[in-house]
């Protein structure tokens, strides 16, 4: 069994390696040029990069004739939703036209490759207090270009499914965190600023930004275990979430952190971390991905949390 993860050096597609390795999956990872290796360094051994920009269309069919693969996991994207307010061209057209190429390889090869494309809670958007937990059926009102290039890339998905009969698996995975979690995050940005000031390399202030919002957080660990079910068990053409169910504001976030910190510190609002439209409230109800898999969440947020520290600790 062979599998293509796009983007795998990045926090999810490193995660998602070591899961499938460990389960004897040949494994082959795009990367850019430029990408840091240092989430894979230690797999490097037991898995092939493939250097190629998503961008480019013959460099993806090239990619593809090699390697044929049976599974996909299209991870590979701009996924943070400020940086889609600074640059909204490039972040539509980096996470559509990288897909289109992807689709279009897999159709003009006529390959059989089963397809995951990691869709976000994010397309739901405005969602009101009494729509929660978001059913996969609820409207969506998105807020972000980001939002919007995710839409774009789940009904692709949709669309090369109905017309080319692509099996096609789509994801929308509520907020993922745990060790090697991008430091723009906000857990993970918490956690780097709390092992600094632990460090003394830092005063003891944390800088934020909205605390009231409400999200739902999955140990990303969980959500990799869950991409595999969803291409061993998901119906193609179908549309999944993957969440906790749990509501949490980000203000809680800090309190869980701190519990495993000594630091004494306070916390100040940084005006330039606020959004200029923020999703207020996110949780999801995965019934749907449980009843076709069987999944559910194992890893209880205390510990990637706990985890998450550690791991800006030992950077
Ligand atoms: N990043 C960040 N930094 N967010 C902060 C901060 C801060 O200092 N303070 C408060 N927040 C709030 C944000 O305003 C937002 O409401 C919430 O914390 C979560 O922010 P992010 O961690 O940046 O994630 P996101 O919810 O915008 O998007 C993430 O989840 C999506 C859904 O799964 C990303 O991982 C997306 O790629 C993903 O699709």
């Amino acid at each position: 069994m062979k599998a293509l993860i796009t983007g795998v050096a990045g926090f999810v597609g490193s995660h998602l390696a070591e899961h499938l390795l460990s389960q004897g999956i040949e494994v082959t990872g795009t990367l850019r040029g430029h990408s840091s290796l240092r989430h894979i360094r230690h797999l490097l051994p037991d898995m092939r990069l493939y250097e190629c920009e998503l961008m480019d269309q013959q460099a993806v069919d090239q990619m593809m004739t090699e390697i044929r693969p049976d599974l996909i996991f299209h991870l590979a994207a701009q996924s943070f939703v400020p940086v889609s307010w600074d640059s909204p061209a490039e972040t539509l057209t980096n996470n559509i036209v990288g897909q289109i190429h992807l689709l279009e390889a897999v159709r003009k090869l006529g390959l059989a490759s089963k397809v995951l494309i990691a869709c976000s809670s994010e397309e739901y958007g405005q969602v009101e207090e009494d729509e929660v937990p978001v059913k996969e059926t609820n409207p969506l009102r998105p807020v972000s270009p980001y939002a919007v290039s995710k839409i774009a890339q789940n009904y692709l998905g949709y669309q090369y499914y109905k017309t080319f009969g692509q099996h096609i698996v789509r994801t929308r995975t509520f907020n993922h965190t745990g060790p090697r979690r991008g430091e723009q995050f906000v857990s993970s940005n918490f956690a780097k600023q709390i092992a600094e000031i632990e460090k003394g390399l830092k005063p003891p202030v944390l800088y934020v930004g909205n605390l009231e919002a409400k999200r739902d957080f999955t140990d990303v660990r969980d959500v990799v275990r869950g991409y595999r079910m969803a291409l061993d068990y998901c119906e193609a053409g179908e549309l999944y979430n993957i969440a906790s169910g749990q509501c949490r504001e980000i203000r809680e976030v800090i309190q869980i952190l701190l519990r495993y910190s000594t630091v004494e510190i306070t916390i100040e609002e940084d005006k330039t971390r606020l959004r200029p439209s923020d999703v207020k409230v996110l949780v999801g109800d995965y019934t749907k991905f449980y009843q076709q898999t069987g999944w559910t969440p194992e890893i209880p947020f205390e510990q990637t949390m706990k985890d998450l520290l550690n791991y800006w600790r030992n950077e």
